[in-house]
């Protein structure tokens, strides 16, 4: 059953302004009461710094961040809370990796393998670090549905491979990589690898432990939670390789004026004080989706959408491209182009009939350059929309495509 109606309800956003429709949720996902509430709450009742404090208010606020932890370790399998990293989103976590593995892992000459499907954030961090300590970058190619071609990708380690780095799922094109196998056959040959969650995390479950993902990276403004606050999952055992090259409060056992002894992981990668609000916050929301069936339902429901939506855009396929396979597991995450013209015209359009959709290389520049096109148009759902809306949105394509012609 549609888990919808109550969901709804939850979003001020959506239901100060159900006249619009909000289809760009891979960018950002609206807020639910509960995540709004928790921060109004914490500034409210509880703030104060945590970690340092004897008194009430720094140890409730302690206690929160550290249940935060505690969630999250949860809501993605991982074994211990001390393996959940609070960062400010994905791309900080990739950096903040990039870093340590740069610091005390890579050697000049090592290999780390990309995709030419993955995101901005997770190859200019790996190309500036590449470019200044001498390591290559290889690029696994993709199939012809959409994927990671796992194949290609394994034919691109050797023996100075040291990191695969690549997206769970594609934040253009929704395609689900097949990571277990690509994880698997890594291990085989000793190479941990990071998976960029920052598009799966909101749509099915995670279990770390078993896809035996080493690091993992994702964003909590992408599920329901505030802006600035991600996680770096690191499994335990890669604990010693995370010697950050930044430091500061919070993260030492022992200062002297010449050198310093660091607390454990996590401690020793939150410098400076962090965004409690922010975990505060993604807590809430990992709670929203516990309360409202668990990301299960949201699955499910969302597959829903994605086969609504794509079956009536197929059969628009005289007059547009679509930019996924049918067949291919994916979250609801569509890209297409009408014929013959720039998605910045769709998009414009669209907006003027209310519907938010995002245009352009959606920070894949290389996966751009890779299918010869200079972007798409990218519908992308979320568990609060409905078969009503993908209605809308058909009949206001429609008649964009009257126009342009
Ligand atoms: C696959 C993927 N990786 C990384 C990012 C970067 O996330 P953030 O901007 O929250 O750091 C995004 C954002 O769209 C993404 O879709």
């Amino acid at each position: 059953m549609s888990p919808v109606p109550d969901i709804r309800k939850q979003f001020p956003f959506i239901t100060q302004q159900s006249d619009k429709i909000y289809f760009d949720n891979a960018a950002t996902t609206q807020k639910p009461y509960a995540v709004l509430e928790s921060i109004q709450n914490y500034y409210t009742r509880i703030n104060a710094n945590i970690h340092r404090g004897v008194h009430h208010w720094s140890i409730l606020a302690t206690e929160h961040y550290e249940a935060a932890r505690k969630t999250v370790a949860q809501f993605i399998h991982a074994q211990d809370p001390s393996e959940i990293i609070f960062t400010s989103g994905t791309t900080h976590s990739i950096n903040l990796l990039a870093d340590c593995l740069s610091n005390t892992y890579f050697q000049q000459n090592d290999e780390i393998i990309l995709s030419v499907l993955d995101h901005h954030s997770n190859i200019l961090p790996w190309q500036n670090r590449a470019n200044k300590f001498g390591y290559q970058l290889k690029y696994a190619h993709i199939n012809a549905q959409y994927q990671i071609d796992t194949e290609h990708l394994k034919s691109l380690i050797t023996r100075k491979t040291k990191l695969i780095a690549i997206a769970h799922v594609s934040n253009t094109l929704g395609s689900i990589n097949d990571v277990k196998s690509i994880i698997d056959y890594a291990h085989q040959h000793n190479i941990p690898v990071l998976l960029d969650a920052a598009q799966s995390i909101a749509h099915f479950p995670i279990n770390v432990q078993e896809l035996n993902a080493d690091f993992l990276a994702f964003s909590g403004h992408k599920m329901y939670a505030p802006t600035g606050i991600g996680v770096l999952y690191a499994s335990k055992k890669f604990h010693h390789w995370l010697q950050p090259l930044s430091s500061g409060g919070g993260t030492i056992v022992d200062v002297d004026l010449y050198k310093a002894e660091f607390a454990e992981i996590p401690l020793r990668l939150e410098a400076g004080t962090p965004h409690i609000e922010g975990v505060i916050g993604l807590k809430h929301a990992i709670d929203f989706i516990y309360q409202n069936g668990g990301i299960n339902q949201f699955y499910l429901w969302e597959e829903e959408l994605r086969k609504h939506l794509y079956s009536n855009l197929t059969e628009l396929q005289d007059d547009i491209d679509i930019y996924t396979d049918a067949h291919t597991p994916s979250v609801p995450v569509i890209s297409f182009n009408i014929k013959n013209n720039h998605p910045y015209d769709t998009g414009t359009l669209l907006n003027n009939f209310g519907i938010a959709v995002r245009t352009g290389h959606h920070c894949t520049q290389p996966l751009m350059k890779h299918l010869k096109i200079p972007g798409t148009v990218r519908i992308s759902l979320a568990v609060y929309n409905t078969l009503e809306e993908i209605d809308r949105f058909i009949i206001a394509l429609k008649k964009t495509i009257k126009m342009l012609k």
